[in-house]
């Protein structure tokens, strides 16, 4: 059991912080947010993610999690410091480490014993050499520390199982002392034999790239994949379908849709080629799947455009705004970019999302109308775009779709409709490269 502190209370950092404390340890999750942290110590959670309030009020219960705005006091308190603050993309591609050189120097000027500083940002290569720098220039006192970085790999949406059960658990560090640390705080993982990766801080710090990078680089093969599909008259769950039985290419991820989006695989990509760049070396294959994504909004643009040419006051329902299911949110959400186009065309847009329609407007569209439900959405819509698989959609009473339609028009932007079922009850129709099947 270990003296742990979170800096950051977004995403990662709450879902770290309880899921640290499950294990056993004693967590202050701190941020400088205060109505944040308010809002956390009254049972409120800040962010919509399935299992979270059940972890938290878990851990809070058990006197294993607490809440602060006061970081320093956080730190001084703590052996093991989290750093999960945000790493936005900055003007060239590039993660901005502002927050994360903040947090190095806060800890630096609060080391009142030994401590371990834990990255879980997503930084790019070179970073914990960074902060060891900035710790040493600031640091008072003779007081040791270590730097060791710890990537996340959690979903939105499932982080919560994510972090209790993990595929792996990767550890950068540079002593024997930071390792046996960090083998306390994971202790309850190596007892049930989760893998770890044990190496060395840079290599920790490009594997989290390098696997958001793989990812983001099969999703955008299977996405163009299924505008070749679309065009030569072939079934692309039937291609993906048998790609994924060869055991070296495996199913995941091989689903089309209209691009990645979300806080990681767009900043991510972008941030690994800022990095080979500045470190002079080519990489064509991710700097083709971020152009490959960028380009797949237009695709389904396209194929709304295929389906009905003339758009101008035409009613436009589009289902889901969130980047994926089960999350509220929105950051480069495909919907952001797919409202624009059809308003651009002179359509009549409204919107439906069971839980991000709020975070939708507030960042990107104030204008738009928001439907409370599906069937109000598309009462009287002369097309329906579907952009998110959430599960009500998924289920989609299509009779129904088509008796509350001004005109049976469907755009299924993530595969999700029966494609026989469409075409049995007269709806014409667009999918992910499955429409001419
Ligand atoms: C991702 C990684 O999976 C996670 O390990 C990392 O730490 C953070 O980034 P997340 O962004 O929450 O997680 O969602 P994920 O489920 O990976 O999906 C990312 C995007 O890819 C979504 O927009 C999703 O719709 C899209 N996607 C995913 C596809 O279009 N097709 C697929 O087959 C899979």
């Amino acid at each position: 059991m270990k003296r742990i502190c979170v800096i950051g209370t977004g995403y990662v950092g709450l879902v770290s912080g309880a899921g640290l404390a499950d294990f056993g340890n004693e967590v202050i999750c701190s941020d400088i947010d205060a109505e944040k942290i308010q809002q956390l110590q009254q049972g409120v959670i800040p962010i919509y993610e399935p299992g979270l309030k059940e972890l938290v009020d878990r851990n809070v219960k058990a006197k294993r999690l607490k809440f602060t705005a006061d970081v320093p006091e956080a730190i001084r308190n703590s052996e093991v410091i989290f750093t999960a603050v945000g790493t936005p993309m900055g003007q060239d591609g590039e993660a901005d480490l502002t927050a994360v050189e903040a947090v190095a120097k806060t800890v630096a000027q609060n080391l009142n014993s030994y401590k371990l500083i834990c990255t879980k940002s997503t930084v790019p290569v070179g970073t914990g050499e960074k902060i060891k720098r900035i710790i040493a220039t600031f640091k008072n006192n003779g007081n040791e520390f270590d730097v060791v970085s710890n990537p996340e790999f959690l979903r939105e949406g499932s982080a919560v199982g994510d972090f209790l059960i993990p595929d792996r658990v990767v550890i950068g560090v540079d002593s024997p002392r930071a390792e046996k640390v960090m083998r306390e705080v994971y202790r309850t993982l190596f007892i049930n034999e989760t893998p770890m990766v044990m190496t060395n801080i840079p290599t920790a710090e490009l594997i989290k790239y390098a696997s958001n990078a793989f990812l983001a680089v099969k999703i955008s093969f299977i996405n163009e994949m299924s505008n070749l599909a679309d065009a030569a008259c072939a079934d692309v769950h039937v291609i993906a379908k048998a790609m994924g039985l060869d055991g070296r290419i495996s199913s995941k991820f091989l689903h089309p849709g209209p691009g990645y989006g979300g806080s990681c695989f767009p900043k991510d990509t972008n941030a690994l080629a800022k990095t080979a760049n500045d470190l002079g070396i080519r990489m064509e294959v991710v700097n083709a799947a971020i152009r490959a994504n960028t380009n797949q909004r237009e695709s389904v643009l396209e194929r709304i455009r295929d389906l009905m040419p003339e758009l101008a006051g035409r009613r436009v329902a589009v289902l889901g705004l969130a980047f994926k299911p089960n999350t509220d949110d929105v950051r480069d959400t495909p919907a952001e970019e797919i409202v624009k186009g059809l308003r651009r065309m002179g359509a009549d847009v409204v919107g439906y999302d069971p839980i991000a329609a709020e975070n939708f407007k507030k960042y990107y569209d104030p204008e738009l109308e928001i439907k409370e439900s599906v069937w109000d959405a598309v009462e009287d819509a002369d097309l329906t775009v579907i952009l998110t698989e959430w599960n009500e959609l998924r289920g989609l009473d299509l009779p129904l779709l088509k008796e509350k339609m001004r005109q049976p028009f469907v755009v299924d932007g993530r595969n999700i409709l029966s494609v026989e079922e469409l075409k049995a009850l007269g709806f014409s129709y667009r999918n992910m490269g499955r429409s001419k099947i």
